[in-house]
């Protein structure tokens, strides 16, 4: 048995309370931990306004009188520009989102400047997940790409787009961990990786709001959703997350935390429940954890409707208890119901709330706009020349075409088939996401501009020496048979050398509120795969999905298949530059490819069980289904390349560590293939004896290299004490004494362990 070193996390926390001003009231009612500076500007206006004026400010609406998000959230309010502007002068609308439009934008703002008593700017939001008028690969295929440096420039360019139309303040990055690939929104984030999800999610915050948040060109960044909404029981979409608190602040809490880290300045709950407390009612969530630990100096913003949505919950009465339970529990801002509106001044006169909770958050909200400049700049940000200048600027979509490459997995390359020859190769080009430009942005293109989107088919034929070359059928819709499709589809298949299969879902199949059942392949494009499949001819299968599928019959037993997901404006051009081998694929998987549907939650580091499947010899009583093992088909961090590539064995510098001491683990990595290539290793640790069962390997570190071909390198990782904690039993971080496996391998399921011991120093 190991002993518990000492409890970091709890000595830091015991250190932050020192040093910030806490409350806790006996009822634990109500509880502000590092409450916010005060500025003597923000502190002038709140001692000027009204209740109303205060509840205004507290809340956000939809706009739906400029180009607006069409039927993103079809609850919206529909309302006139009058009557908007109507509500301004009122001091109720005072941030607006799901709209773009500078000369609008402008109008409202000049509304707000010269027709309101308090004259304090609007703020602007939108949905901004993955690129504005430029579109980048959904935010999970972009984690494929395993490159912080890219999504920090992606999300860096989303910024210089939005702030072209208008908007100042973006609800992304979605930093929820996904372990159940029945969960539509898994599309919107990093994958089943807690720690790949905070690298991405410190990426994408600073590439939203780059050095200095004054600047016209950098957007506020929003976490979402807070919190444990990837764990939604079942996979569903708004269902309850039973989890307990280990699993919360182990796997689903640090990717906030990191966007912390990195200076995000807003927040938004989630719409779920944890053991049976709605996140945007979770004072311990939104105060306790939030403030209190981590000191998050921001504003907390619900998720559309969410306080509202505790009615239905069971856990509010009606909208007072919505409104009184939510900013009580630290809800800083109102999303769309109006509740705050409504109810916040009657709650205050009543003394249900204290003037001193509203004044809080309000001066966290004035606090973030006079951050991002609007008190000085009101205006900053709409600019009508940049708003047609720059936008799908070529930098733009040479960026786009970048991520689209870099996210691109080669799962499956049999005897090398691909990269494909741009010449003297028949190809017939087979599947309903061959040629469909709305199936290229993904879940989340707010603004979609599907007119310009490159589909595969342009890709190819933009590349391929002669356009009589390609042909494309359909063969059959996503979900549905077309008369006489197959027979058409197996006939082209019969006159080409080489068949590429376009299939997979559709951009909303995955998203907001679209959990399935099952993770595969639709009916009708399984049944296209596998008439085509009986031709003999040799086959790529090209995946256009947001999510880990479960693949069958002639899409898995393909010669070569590739997870392209959807990858933007580029989308088609980004596919072809990797199936001609302009460029090596380097992506890997963010999430787990499982052998069925029904092994769902599949994670590659699930904990350990008492009955491995040691011997595949004697697989009964072992954890396992009958029909698959407890494995994936195709492991998270696994992807291919051009090359051929070998890893040695993993080497440590000491067989020994004390906890302020350091391993260095290193690898030496050979391309025995042709062609240059891009590699990813990634270093995997594993805790072998611990008070609580541990993951069987967790993700602690990657880096890209480049080979040439024939070309040999060392990799190196260090590792320390902080890359050994896990949350004990204590709800705290810790790490134990004891034996740790470590691997630097292609993939969570490849390479050999080496071992060292974390001693007492
Ligand atoms: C989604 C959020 C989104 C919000 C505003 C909600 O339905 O859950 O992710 O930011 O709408 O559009």
């Amino acid at each position: 048995m190991k002993k518990a070193e000492i409890d970091q996390s709890r000595r830091n926390l015991l250190k932050g309370a020192a040093s910030s001003f806490i409350i806790i009231t006996a009822a634990g009612q109500y509880h502000r931990a590092n409450a916010a500076p005060r500025d003597v500007q923000i502190e002038s206006l709140i001692a000027r306004m009204t209740l109303e004026e205060k509840a205004g400010q507290l809340s956000i609406f939809a706009d739906s009188t400029r180009s607006n998000a069409g039927n993103i959230n079809p609850t919206a309010v529909k309302s006139g520009v009058d009557d908007i502007k109507n509500q301004i002068r009122m001091g109720k609308i005072t941030a607006l989102f799901s709209a773009k439009g500078v000369a609008g934008a402008r109008d409202y703002q000049r509304v707000s400047l010269e027709e309101t008593r308090m004259k304090i700017p609007l703020i602007f939001a939108a949905d901004i997940i993955h690129g504005q008028a430029t579109q980048f690969p959904i935010p999970l295929g972009e984690a494929a790409s395993f490159d912080l440096d890219l999504a920090m420039r992606t999300a860096k360019m989303a910024a210089f787009e939005s702030t072209a139309v208008g908007i100042h303040w973006t609800f992304a990055p979605m930093v929820d961990v996904a372990r159940d690939q029945r969960w539509g929104r898994v599309a919107e984030g990093a994958g089943e990786d807690p720690y790949l999800g905070q690298q991405m999610a410190m990426a994408r915050v600073k590439g939203f709001q780059g050095d200095n948040l004054k600047s016209e060109t950098s957007v506020l960044a929003c976490s979402k959703h807070f919190a444990a909404y990837g764990a939604v029981q079942g996979g569903m979409d708004y269902n309850t997350a039973d989890i307990p608190e280990s699993t919360l602040r182990q796997t689903h809490l640090p990717p906030f935390k990191a966007a912390i880290d990195a200076g995000v300045l807003t927040t938004m709950s989630s719409f779920n429940d944890i053991a049976g407390v709605p996140s945007t009612g979770n004072h311990y969530l939104l105060t306790d954890i939030l403030r209190g630990e981590w000191g998050f100096k921001g504003l907390v913003v619900s998720d559309y409707t969410s306080e509202a949505e505790m009615i239905a919950h069971g856990f509010a009465k009606d909208g007072r208890d919505a409104a009184k339970k939510s900013i009580l529990a630290g809800c800083d801002m109102s999303m769309q119901s109006g509740l705050y509106w409504d109810h916040l001044p009657e709650l205050v006169r009543s003394g249900a709330v204290p003037m001193r909770v509203v004044d809080e958050s309000l001066r966290r909200v004035l606090g973030v706009k006079k951050a991002i400049g609007l008190f000085e700049n009101p205006y900053r940000s709409m600019d009508l020349a940049r708003e047609t200048r720059d936008i799908r600027t070529p930098a733009a979509l040479r960026l786009s075409r970048e991520a689209a490459q870099k996210s691109v997995v080669l799962l499956k390359n049999e005897n090398n088939i691909l990269p494909l020859k741009k010449s003297g190769q028949k190809i017939a080009l087979i599947g309903p996401l061959a040629a469909d430009k709305e199936q290229t942005l993904g879940c989340w293109a707010i603004f979609p501009d599907y007119a310009n989107a490159v589909t595969l088919e342009m890709g190819l034929k933009a590349q391929i020496e002669n356009n009589a070359l390609l042909t494309t059928v359909k063969g059959c819709e996503i979900e549905a048979k077309i008369d006489g499709g197959i027979a058409a589809a197996v006939a082209a298949a019969n006159m080409a050398d080489v068949v590429i299969l376009a299939l997979g879902e559709n951009h909303n199949m995955s998203g907001e509120a679209q959990s399935r059942v099952e993770i595969n392949i639709p009916k009708p494009q399984q049944e296209l795969a596998d008439a085509i499949a009986a031709t003999g001819k040799p086959i790529v299968v090209v995946l256009t999905h947001g999510r880990a599928l479960a693949l069958e019959g002639g899409v898995k037993n393909a010669n070569a298949i590739i997870a392209g997901w959807f990858l933007g404006s580029e989308h088609g051009n980004g596919l072809a530059d990797v199936i001609f081998g302009d460029v090596s694929p380097s992506g890997r998987l963010p999430v787990s490819f499982p052998f069925h549907s029904g092994q769902q939650p599949f994670y590659y580091n699930h904990r350990r069980t008492g009955r491995p499947q040691t011997d595949p010899n004697h697989p009964q009583y072992r954890t396992r289904y009958r029909e698959a093992a407890f494995a994936s088909l195709y492991p998270f961090g696994h992807g291919l390349t051009y090359g051929q590539i070998e890893y040695g064995p993993t080497i440590l510098s000491a067989p020994k560590m004390a906890p302020s001491g350091q391993i260095k683990a290193s690898v030496t990595i050979s391309n025995k293939g042709t062609r240059k290539v891009r590699e990813l290793a990634q270093l995997y640790l594993h805790d072998k004896v611990a008070s609580l069962t541990q993951p069987v390997r967790v993700l602690r570190g990657f880096k890209h290299i480049e080979l040439e071909a024939g070309q040999t390198k060392t990799v190196e990782f260090i590792i320390r004490r902080a890359d050994l904690l896990f949350i004990g039993a204590n709800n705290r971080w810790q790490a134990e004494i004891g034996e740790f496996d470590v691997w630097i391998a292609p993939s969570s399921a490849a390479g050999t362990a080496a071992r060292f011991e974390l001693v007492n120093a």
